[in-house]
């Protein structure tokens, strides 16, 4: 074979190679940008003089691999270019010991006075007897608001303390095929239970928010604490001031930052950058709120069962006997009976 021939063979060989190369492309390939590493990343260069000064010491790599920096990588995902996600750790200790150890104490120590003011004071009795006479205290749609946004609640905190303290004493007993799959569940049911809360929480609030505005007799009821430690009356309207408190304090605010950042972690709060550190941000803040709600949600339904005769009554039944309303909510009964209040 001549050269002349041997040159077009190549030729040839070479255009049938790229004309395939070309059919066998996808239509639309991105169009990747060259980039020089030493400019992108500023520690690049850095490391490549430590290389050559000192070849055995990779602390400088190390160094920039374990930071929150997201480094150069051609690959279309966000996260992929930080190699270890250095604030991972600080989250880690935060949620598996600040949260769980105090947060845990919490719960117990509240627990603790609730069954302490349980066991020394008992049930708040009335004063006076019963009358029979019966007054209307709750409609059907406000209890169903309420009960709606309870067995929510209520489902919500088992479920996330099982998630957050589940494995400290479930795990060693029913071991982990048992656990896991029992996690998954509670998994489950507290992620789809959650807005399911937000919009009872929502429409529990237009529906009660009018009668839970502050008022200068709440200043007199706080100053005495309710009557609690003097044992002495104090009127209200139709909610005291420490309900207004729960209102305002536990269901409103504490309500208002677990149901955000539990959509966060639903991760289905639109046109949101789930990063990791999102996460983990939305993680700390869901814990504290929420414990910080159960612990005064326990208190709450203490009071509004065993802790007090006859108040549950009124959100089972919508009804409360008149000695009940004249006793807790004085001028609440006072405006029912005058007809300013219309039931
Ligand atoms: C599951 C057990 C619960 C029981 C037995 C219970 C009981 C009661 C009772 C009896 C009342 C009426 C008090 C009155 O007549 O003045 C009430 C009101 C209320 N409950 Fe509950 N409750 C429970 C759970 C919850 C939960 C989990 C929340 C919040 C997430 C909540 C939020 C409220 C609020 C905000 C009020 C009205 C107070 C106001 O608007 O100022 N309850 N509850």
């Amino acid at each position: 074979m001549t050269i002349k021939k041997l040159l077009a063979s190549v030729v040839l060989s070479l255009a049938a190679t790229v004309v395939l190369a070309q059919n066998a492309a996808p239509a639309a390939q991105p169009q990747v940008e060259s980039v020089n590493i030493l400019e992108v990343n500023k520690d690049a260069q850095a490391q490549r003089e430590k290389a050559e000064s000192q070849p055995a010491n990779n602390q400088p790599i190390w160094k920039s691999a374990n930071s929150d920096k997201a480094h150069y990588v051609s690959i279309p995902n966000k996260e992929a270019g930080v190699l270890i996600q250095k604030s991972g750790q600080q989250w880690r200790l935060i949620r598996n010991g600040v949260i769980t150890v105090y947060g845990g104490w919490l719960l117990v120590l509240a627990a603790g006075a609730i069954l302490a003011m349980f066991v020394i004071k008992g049930t708040i009795k009335l004063k006076e007897p019963m009358t029979g006479r019966l007054m209307k205290r709750f409609s059907s749609v406000e209890r169903f608001s309420h009960w709606l946004m309870a067995f929510s609640f209520v489902a919500l905190a088992i479920t996330g303390l099982l998630i957050l303290f589940g494995k400290h004493f479930l795990l060693p007993i029913m071991g982990g095929s048992a656990y896991g799959a029992l996690l998954l569940v509670m998994k489950n049911i507290h992620n789809f239970t959650g807005p399911l809360f937000t919009a009872s929480t929502v429409l529990f609030f237009v529906i009660f928010v009018k009668d839970n505005l502050p008022t200068k007799d709440d200043l007199v009821w706080l100053a005495s604490f309710g009557g609690l430690l003097s044992g002495k009356h104090i009127a209200s309207h139709r909610f005291n001031a420490g309900e207004k408190f729960w209102f305002w304090g536990g269901v409103t605010i504490l309500g208002l930052v677990v149901s955000g950042s539990g959509w966060v972690l639903d991760m289905i709060v639109p046109n949101l950058e789930y990063w990791r550190g999102t996460m983990q941000l939305a993680n700390i803040i869901h814990g504290v709120a929420a414990i910080l709600m159960t612990v005064m949600a326990m208190g709450h339904i203490y009071i509004g069962s065993i802790g007090m005769q006859g108040a549950l009554q009124g959100m089972k039944t919508g009804y409360v006997d008149e000695a009940w309303g004249k006793e807790h909510h004085e001028l609440w009964y006072n405006d029912v009976k005058s007809g300013k209040i219309q039931k």
